[in-house]
């Protein structure tokens, strides 16, 4: 039995009130977070200060209880109100020290890249400097520009152009099969397909891109490479039109009269189909090694499009007829700047990529 004398009613709410006063200074004065949470466990945990006080209740009459509790109630909302905000203060400062510590100026200019040349930053890769090139003297002939999925259907890539399954064609462009019957394509000409079954004739139209073979690669075969594909689709189109626009074409991107020639070439989708040459543009037909000594480079394929390809563009052969060519922009590339080896392009070495 205890021999203390209970406490009286003002007694607990003396204690209650010095109990605040304190709590509050020292919340008031909490360096940081961890410090709080010390301070909220010392006055309002299980075990803390508050407790202690309120254990004096079970000795206060039953009737003043009620109110000493409402008040103990009052005081703990009061003292968690105060921690929040002091929490929320010293959160606000740590941030605006931290934002003002770690501020940077953006107007200073960065530290030099080591090895890296002064002038502008970046340029065009070769192929793609190539490929504008030839986007800007199409638009001027009056040509759009479209693209075209990498990954195919076996439809679009070969059989509406005229290579149905077990053609030997085929065998020509090995192929990356996907799951599914998809394929990566294998040339730009898929794009001819889907040109033709959304737009109505006329069209005018060239389509670069990235197309895929399953090659074994050296210095001239690499199993990606980009192609562009010319479609002209009108009434009345000519092997005539073929020729005058692909004069036109290499005398704007070499920059002079281009000498070329045409030979019989078999592609499925174009009848009569050709391989076009052009007279080395190196050696002026002396001989040399890009024209392997013959003083001629074969520079794309092309021809009138197959009636059939047209059909499976729901285009009518009775009444338009086009033509089609495709070339291989990393040979452009290659003969325009001189490189000898096509695996230059891809393999991302700074020291080729500089040149340009
Ligand atoms: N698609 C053919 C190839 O990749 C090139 C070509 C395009 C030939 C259009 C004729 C007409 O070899």
């Amino acid at each position: 039995m205890s021999t203390e004398v209970p406490p009286s009613l003002d007694d607990v709410r003396l204690r209650l009130s010095r109990l605040r006063e304190r709590a509050e200074r020292e919340v008031a004065a909490a360096p940081d977070a961890a410090a709080l949470g010390a301070l909220e466990v010392k006055f309002l945990g299980k075990k803390g200060e508050l407790t202690g006080v309120l254990r004096a209740l079970s000795a206060l009459p039953p009737a003043d209880r009620p109110r000493i509790g409402e008040e103990a109630n009052r005081l703990k909302e009061a003292l968690l109100g105060s921690i929040e905000s002091r929490r929320a203060a010293i959160e606000e400062a740590a941030l605006a020290s931290s934002l003002a510590e770690e501020a940077f100026d953006v107007t200073v200019p960065p530290a030099a890249v080591p090895g890296a040349t002064l002038g502008p930053k970046g340029h065009l890769h070769p192929l793609v400097a190539i490929q504008y090139r030839i986007e800007d003297i199409f638009v001027a002939l009056g040509f759009s520009v479209m693209d075209g999925p990498e990954v195919e259907t076996e439809f679009h890539n070969f059989e509406a152009l005229n290579i149905p399954a077990h053609h030997p064609a085929r065998d020509n462009q090995d192929t990356y099969w996907l799951e599914g019957g998809a394929l990566l394509r294998t040339h730009t000409s898929p794009v001819q397909i889907r040109m033709m079954l959304e737009h109505r004739p006329p069209i005018r139209a060239i389509m670069p891109g990235r197309v895929f073979r399953r090659e074994a690669i050296d210095a001239s075969h690499e199993n990606t490479f980009y192609q562009v594909e010319g479609l002209v689709i009108d009434e009345g189109i000519s092997i005539a039109n073929l020729i005058s626009i692909m004069k036109t074409f290499l005398r704007e991107v070499f920059g002079r009269d281009v000498t070329v020639r045409l030979r019989p070439g078999y592609f499925p989708f174009v009848e009569p189909g050709f391989e076009l040459d052009i007279f080395c543009v190196f050696c002026e037909g002396r001989g040399c090694p890009v024209c392997k000594r013959s003083g001629w480079v074969e520079f794309l394929g092309c021809g009138l499009v197959h009636p059939e390809v047209l059909k499976h563009g729901r285009i009518d052969p009775e009444r338009w007829s086009g033509f089609a060519f495709g070339m291989g922009l990393n040979r452009l590339a290659m003969l325009i700047y001189g490189i000898d080896d096509i695996r230059h392009f891809l393999a991302g070495d700074l020291r080729f990529l500089r040149q340009f």
